[in-house]
C-alpha cells in the first residue's frame, strides 16, 4: 500500500500516521521526522534544515527531494510506505512521479486530512511531544495519564521549537499558498481522499481506515 497523507501544519498528519503504519504495517516516512532527526544528530542535513524550519519556512526542495529519493530506495519500502508531509509542492510531486514511475510503482491514495485553518493554532501551541519515542500528545485533546509525561516510556514531554506562535503564523501562511496546488494535482489524477479532520482522533482514523480497507 503506497500512501501520501496530507494535510495542513497541526492536521492531525503525524497522530494519524501512528494509526496507519501500526495497522497496515508499512514504514512511516516524515520528512519533518527526518529534518528533527537530523538536527538532534547535528548532522549536514540537519544544519542545511535549521534555519529554514526554525522560520517556519520549507526546506529547498532539492534537499527534501533527495533524502525521500534515498528513503523510498530501500528494503522496507517495497511493501509500500506512508510519506507523511511529502511532497509539499509541485516540484516535490513530480519529483515523486518520476521516481515511483522509474520503479514501476504508483500512489494508491493521497488522503488529505482537511481541518480549517482557523483551528489550527490552538492545535499546534496545545501539542507535546516525547523526545524519546516521538508520540505526540495535545494538553486539552490529547493528554498524557500524567501530565507532562509520556504514557510509553516516562520521558518528559517538551514543545517543538516552530510551535511557538510566532512560527506557527508563518508556517500556516506557507503551507497555505502550498495546499490548493497541491490538491487540485492529485484531484486531476484521481487519486484524492478527503478525510474530514475535525473529528475526534478515532473518528478521523475509522474514516481513513474505511477507505484503506476497500485496498488491502
Ligand atoms: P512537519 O513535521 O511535517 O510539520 P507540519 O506539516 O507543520 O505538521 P505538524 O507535524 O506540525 O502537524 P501534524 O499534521 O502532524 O499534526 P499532529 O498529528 O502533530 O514539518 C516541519 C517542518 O519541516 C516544516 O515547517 C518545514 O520547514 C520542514 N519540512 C517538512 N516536510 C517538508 C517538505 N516536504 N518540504 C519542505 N520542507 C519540509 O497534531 C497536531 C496537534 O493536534 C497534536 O497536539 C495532536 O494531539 C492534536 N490533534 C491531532 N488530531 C486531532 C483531532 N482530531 N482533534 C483534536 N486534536 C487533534
Ligand atoms: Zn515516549
Amino acid at each position: 500500500m503506497n500512501l501520501i497523507l496530507m494535510g495542513l501544519p497541526g492536521a492531525g498528519k503525524g497522530t494519524q500516521a501512528e494509526r496507519i503504519v501500526e495497522k497496515y504495517e508499512i514504514p512511516h516516512i516524515s520528512t519533518g521526522d527526518m529534518f528533527r532527526l537530523a538536527i538532534k544528530e547535528g548532522t549536514e542535513l540537519g544544519q542545511k534544515a535549521k534555519s529554514f524550519m526554525d522560520q517556519g519556512a520549507l526546506v529547498p526542495d532539492e534537499v527534501t527531494i533527495g533524502i525521500v529519493k534515498e528513503r523510498l530506495s530501500k528494503d522496507d519500502c517495497k511493501k509500500g510506505f506512508l510519506l507523511d508531509g511529502f511532497p509539499r509542492t509541485i516540484a516535490q510531486a513530480e519529483a515523486l512521479d518520476e521516481l515511483l514511475t522509474s520503479m514501476g510503482r504508483s500512489i494508491d491514495y493521497v488522503i488529505h486530512v482537511d481541518v480549517p485553518k482557523d483551528d489550527l493554532v490552538e492545535r499546534l501551541t496545545g501539542r507535546r511531544v516525547c523526545p524519546e519515542c516521538g508520540t505526540t500528545y495535545h494538553v486539552l485533546y490529547n493528554p498524557p495519564k500524567v501530565e507532562g509525561i509520556c504514557d510509553k516510556d516516562g520521558a518528559q514531554l517538551i514543545q517543538r521549537e516552530d510551535d511557538k506562535p510566532e512560527t506557527v503564523k508563518n508556517r500556516l501562511a506557507v503551507n497555505l499558498e502550498q495546499t490548493q496546488p497541491m490538491l487540485d494535482f492529485y484531484s486531476n489524477k484521481g487519486d484524492l481522499v478527503t478525510i474530514n479532520g475535525s473529528q475526534e482522533i478515532d473518528k478521523v482514523f475509522s474514516d481513513i481506515d474505511e477507505k484503506l480497507s476497500q485496498i488491502s
